[in-house]
């Protein structure tokens, strides 16, 4: 059984429409805090390696700085080309003036052809 990983960061650190990375058990975690709410990410794009955080959020939509794909922060899906594959998406809750987050496992890189 693998072991759970959390992370709790400032609520104030987080900006509207400003991505935060932060780093937790060897993996880049990005979060954004939108008008709908806060939500966590893992940060490197599907696509390639990039990081979301270097790119733009839009409402819900985080956009690719490499080759614009884009994804709801929501659910991880993909809104836009080139990235095919969603975004892990982690579990996330406000405790007072912090933000806690539950990392979900990390799936088995993929290689796509
Ligand atoms: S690395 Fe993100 S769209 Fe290509």
């Amino acid at each position: 059984m693998s072991k759970e990983i959390c992370l709790s960061i400032a609520l104030a650190d987080v900006a509207e429409g400003k991505p935060h990375v932060c780093m937790a058990g060897g993996r880049e975690i990005v979060i954004c805090r939108t008008k709908d709410g806060i939500y966590a990410l893992d940060n490197i794009c599907t696509h390639a390696h990039a990081r979301l955080n270097e790119g733009r959020l839009r409402g819900t939509r985080l956009i690719c700085p490499l080759h614009g794909a884009s994804f709801d922060v929501r659910d991880g899906r993909v809104l836009g080309a080139p990235a095919t594959r969603p975004l892990c998406t982690h579990t996330l809750r406000i405790v007072g003036d912090r933000i806690e987050i539950s990392l979900r496992p990390a799936e088995p890189a993929r290689l796509t052809i």
